[in-house]
Order: C-alpha cells, then sequence, then structure tokens
C-alpha cells in the first residue's frame, strides 16, 4: 500500500504537543507506521474485539480512538455494519486505513485526530474502543484521555479498554495493574462494570499474544 507523500510536514507533531511516548522514544507515532507493519499492527482484528462484536456488545455509533491502521473499525463495519469512526495522530496509518476500508468495499471513516482533544470532532458516540491506546499514556494525559472521552461517549454508552495487563510472563510494554486501570475512571461520570483478563496479539508475542485487561467502562 502507498504511503501519503505529504504525511510528514515541517513539524513532525502536526501543532499539537509530543504525548509522553512520543517524547520518551524521541519519535512521532507515525515514524511507527513508515518502515513496515508496526509492532502492534497484526492485520488483523483483535480477538477480544472480535468476541465483543459477535456477543452483540458493539452498538450504535463507533468511535475507535488510537486506531492505527483500523482493523477493529473495519471488523465492526464489515460483520456489525455499524456507523464507524477510527482516529489516530499517525497520518500513515490513516491513509492505510482509509485504503483499506475502499479497497473493502466499507463505509468505515478514518481521521487523523488527536484523542486528548475528541470534543473537536463535534460528533458523540454510543460505543467507544481502545485497543492499546490508553497504556502509551502517561498519569497526566490519561485524566485528560478519560476527560476527552466523557465529552464523546454518549451517557449510557461503553468504553472497551484492551491493554496491557501486568499479570503473568511476557507481559507487553506499558503494563498496567488492575487498580491502576480502575482508578483511570475514578474521577465521576465513569463506572466500571468488568475488568477481567485477555490476551492481546501482537507480532513480537507468540501465538497466545500478551497479557491483557478487557475493561468495559460505562458511561454515566
Ligand atoms: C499500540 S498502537 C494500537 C493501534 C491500533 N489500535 C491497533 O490495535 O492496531 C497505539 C496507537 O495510538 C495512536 N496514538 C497515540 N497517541 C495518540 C493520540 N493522542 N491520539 C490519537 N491516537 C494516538 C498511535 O499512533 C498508535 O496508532
Amino acid at each position: 500500500m502507498s504511503k501519503p507523500s505529504e504525511a510528514r510536514t515541517a513539524d513532525p507533531f502536526d501543532g499539537r504537543p509530543p504525548t509522553s511516548h512520543e517524547r520518551m522514544t524521541g519519535e512521532p507515532w507515525d515514524a511507527s507506521y513508515q518502515d513496515g507493519p508496526a509492532p502492534w499492527d497484526t492485520g488483523r482484528p483483535q480477538p477480544a474485539m472480535v468476541r465483543l462484536a459477535a456477543e452483540g456488545r458493539i452498538t450504535g455509533t463507533v468511535l475507535d480512538a488510537g486506531c492505527g491502521t483500523g482493523e477493529n473499525a473495519l471488523h465492526v463495519a464489515a460483520e456489525l455494519g455499524l456507523p464507524v469512526l477510527g482516529v489516530d495522530v499517525a497520518a500513515t496509518a490513516i491513509a492505510v486505513a482509509q485504503e483499506k476500508a475502499a479497497e473493502r468495499g466499507l463505509a468505515a471513516e478514518f481521521a487523523v485526530a488527536d484523542a486528548l482533544r475528541l470534543a473537536d470532532l463535534g460528533r458523540t458516540f454510543t460505543t467507544v474502543l481502545d485497543c492499546g491506546l490508553l497504556h502509551t499514556f502517561d498519569g497526566d494525559e490519561r485524566a485528560e484521555y478519560v476527560a476527552s472521552l466523557a465529552a464523546v461517549t454518549e451517557p449510557g454508552g461503553t468504553l472497551y479498554v484492551l491493554c496491557f495487563s501486568d499479570q503473568g510472563s511476557d507481559t507487553g510494554p506499558h503494563p498496567v495493574g488492575e487498580e491502576e486501570l480502575r482508578a483511570v475512571f475514578a474521577a465521576g461520570g465513569w463506572e466500571v462494570a468488568d475488568v477481567r483478563p485477555e490476551r492481546v496479539q501482537t507480532r513480537f508475542h507468540g501465538a497466545d499474544g500478551a497479557p491483557a485487561w478487557l475493561a468495559t467502562v460505562k458511561r454515566i
């Protein structure tokens, strides 16, 4: 697939403040997509998201925050026919996702946008998916992210967070403890309905993936 020639401008962060992860690595997220598949980009939807879709737990209008090249959003569009928007700060990933949607004849939308500024979308969503984004944020950003999510998640809506966990062996980068995960939503406006052990697929773990949590969080 081609990559957008205009993706990188003089400011690799396109005017937004770099995230803690970008400050740590010294690279914008987009760089992860410029040299072959990113470590998390398996080319398939996460099994946990496939299960949620099959169980009818993804409903209404759907946002995939930090969608990467879009496999989870594309699965929602293909299997459930729901309106879905995937957003990511990486323009190269968004271009690939848009290309996949066109090739597969799917109406899924993709846009470059900052998940820490979701109100700028001017839209609301019934279901929000987060596959591997929350765990990349530091504590201050997590608080900012939850406020950003609150601005676009409809009351009664549901956020699903799939993140690396600190349980077991061969944990991924940014492992999160269960209490640490629950605490992210303690500020109010959310109810953590469930946190259960899961697996997350990556390109650098074996077939069984890495230990993860799947959190179901209701917007009050
Ligand atoms: C671990 S990857 C997961 C990508 C995708 N969800 C998947 O499962 O393949 C995290 C993604 O979040 C994106 N990201 C990081 N910070 C972001 C932000 N502030 N707003 C939107 N996307 C962000 C990165 O560019 C990257 O695509």
